[in-house]
């Protein structure tokens, strides 16, 4: 089989040997019951990572979000969000079949929206025939804006205008171990601001199943009854579990040789006169460029052919992501094929 070099995503991580021994030796029980003390572990070591008073791990990023999403609204409530938010693009509109709210997107920049941006679509609340505004949420990093981290400044002034309001503040912290690494603020500090939190640890973090979401005592206790009602009770999950521990463990600092690895991409194809980047988007491990002379339906095909797998960002746009499965070599082969393909 044809071995290929694979920046479609950072989810397409395989676990470590390491990481399969600490599966193959974790301790389980029933986590229905509550008893599965390698998941109880992973709950208490995430939550004191997010300092928050409790996390839950559940099966996905959009389980995550979703649960979260659930918790903090009631049917015909709103979700404010930017524009090309995972939660808006990328999750089946899950928001109206699980939880019956709306979602209303807000045109951002790089993902970010600002307090001045969102205002005005908070609904007055003596307006009974509207729905009502309930969330705020943002993304961080942000996918589709390309990996943007999310200025801290503007993530506490969108907090200030939330509770201005009596909203929720919700984080799809998927890559917030990315933005953490990249910007120097810790997951604790990110964290600190938001009601509920989800993130995830099959994505840069190589684990192969899973995500946490984290918040008060309360929450989290509602999110475990929610995650049990759409069927997310699994037995014994501490073998997945073990992974995700290991990788909150030993995987976390090295997201910097992904952001390092990206950043020597982004030189390359900046170099190309057939492709265009905007480099400064390249923050943390996502890479969106165009291919101006071919589509990027030809362009994947072309990479694939020369060895090297990419996937589509929004519509005309190419998107490579770096990981712990892409060594130092495969980019520098990676840099080869893009030069042979587009040059
Ligand atoms: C920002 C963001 N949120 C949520 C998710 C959903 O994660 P999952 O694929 O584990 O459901 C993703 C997946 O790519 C993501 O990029």
């Amino acid at each position: 089989m044809k071995k290929y070099i694979d920046l479609r995503s950072d989810t397409v991580t395989k676990p470590t040997e390491a990481m399969r021994k600490a599966m193959c030796s974790a301790e389980v029980g029933d986590d229905v019951f509550q008893e599965d003390p390698t998941v109880n572990a992973l709950q208490e070591y995430a939550a004191g990572l997010l300092g928050k008073e409790a996390a839950l791990f559940v099966s996905s990023g959009v389980m995550g979000n979703q649960i979260c999403l659930n918790v903090l609204t009631n049917p015909a409530d709103e979700v404010i969000c930017e524009r090309d938010a995972h939660i808006f693009q990328y999750e089946s509109g899950s928001p109206a079949v699980l939880s019956g709210i709306q979602l209303m997107p807000v045109d951002g920049n790089k993902g970010v929206i600002t307090p001045e941006q969102i205002e005005p679509f908070i609904r007055p609340t003596s307006a009974y025939y509207m729905p009502r505004s309930k969330v705020i949420e943002i993304e961080n990093t942000h996918n589709r804006a390309g990996g943007t981290i999310h200025p801290i400044e503007n993530i506490i002034k969108v907090k200030e205008l939330a509770k201005k309001y009596n909203l929720f503040y919700h984080l799809d912290g998927a890559r917030i171990w990315n933005a953490s690494v990249a910007s120097g603020i810790s997951v604790k500090e990110y964290a600190s601001h938001f009601d509920s939190v989800s993130c995830c640890l099959s994505k840069g973090l190589g684990a192969p199943v899973g995500s946490i979401i984290a918040g008060s005592k309360e929450f989290v206790k509602e999110a475990f009854r929610v995650r049990k009602a759409w069927g997310g009770g699994m037995r014994q999950v501490g073998i997945i579990a073990a992974a995700g521990l290991y990788a909150l463990k030993n995987n976390i600092e090295r997201l910097a040789e992904d952001h390092q690895k990206a950043k020597m991409l982004a030189e390359t194809i900046a170099e190309i006169p057939s492709l265009e980047i905007d480099t400064a988007s390249v923050q943390t491990n996502i890479l969106i460029f165009k291919p101006l002379k071919i589509s990027v339906e030809d362009a994947i095909t072309k990479c694939k052919a020369g060895g090297l797998l990419l996937s589509e960002g929004k519509v005309g746009l190419l998107r490579a992501i770096t990981h712990l499965d892409a060594s130092f070599d495969d980019i520098e082969k990676t840099k080869k094929i893009i030069k042979n393909v587009f040059n």
